[in-house]
């Protein structure tokens, strides 16, 4: 379980998270929506102890998350997918899935071809000529190579097509369905996004304004004022 009890995150003298308290729950999928600047990518970032001015706690399975130590956070099992595509562009496919799991077993790579078929008929090709949906996927399977059990998506649909992002989902669900890995989902698409998962929430100016079941979500009338 990924808990936030009170975290509040600055940079410099800009306060861009406050009073957070939330947690994700082993094995749950969930979505993160707000608008731009909302602090979204910083609720992330805080969960891997990416952003070092914060206050109160994160914890992962009851482990402190330590601002500042990437590394070490990241090894409790928590897998991230930044914001764009980051793959490495002049290394082949299957180069880049070695590289994402170099400390890890190397046998996991055929689990990421299974669920991703297209990267193993382009292992051998340059990731930097990939299309932008199969570079994402890249970027997704690198991730898992860490054989995470929460995996944190930055936005992994910006500027996929819509026949893409339905992919992209299914592939999520196929992970957390197979591998009991958690989802924790910052998303633009909030009513596709709405439909594969269990549990949303949103984010305005820094603080939660909403948290809870996304049918519930989905039902509210003025839901989409807060975007
Ligand atoms: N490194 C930084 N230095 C200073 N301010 C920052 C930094 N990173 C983010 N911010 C500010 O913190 C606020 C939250 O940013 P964040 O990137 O978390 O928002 P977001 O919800 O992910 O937005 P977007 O939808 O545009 O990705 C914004 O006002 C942003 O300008
Ligand atoms: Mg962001």
């Amino acid at each position: 379980m990924l808990e936030y009890r009170k975290l509040e995150a600055r940079y410099g003298g800009f306060t861009a998270l406050r009073d957070i308290t939330i947690s994700v729950r082993p094995g749950e999928r969930v979505a993160v929506f707000g608008h731009n600047g909302a602090g979204k990518t910083t609720l992330l970032r805080c969960g891997l102890g990416d952003v070092d001015d914060v206050s109160g706690t994160v914890t992962y399975n009851g482990d402190p998350i330590i601002p500042g130590s990437v590394y070490r956070n990241a090894r409790k099992g928590i897998g991230f997918v930044p914001q764009g595509h980051n793959v490495f562009r002049d290394l082949s496919v299957a180069q880049n899935l070695r590289m994402a799991g170099l400390l890890h077993d190397q046998a996991y790579i055929d689990e990421v071809y299974r669920l991703f078929p297209v990267l193993l008929e382009r292992r051998a090709q340059i990731a930097g000529s990939l299309s932008g949906g199969q570079q994402q996927m890249l970027a997704v399977g690198m991730a898992l190579m860490t054989r995470p059990t929460i995996l944190m998506l930055d936005e992994p649909t910006t500027g996929l097509a819509p026949v893409i992002v339905q992919d992209m989902f299914r592939s999520l669900i196929q992970i957390n369905e197979t591998t009991g890995t958690a989802i924790m989902l910052v998303e633009q698409n909030v009513a596709a996004a709405l439909r594969i998962v269990q549990r949303a929430i949103v984010l305005k100016t820094g603080g939660v304004i909403f948290d809870g079941p996304s049918a519930e979500l989905a039902r509210h009338e003025d839901m989409w004022r807060w975007f």
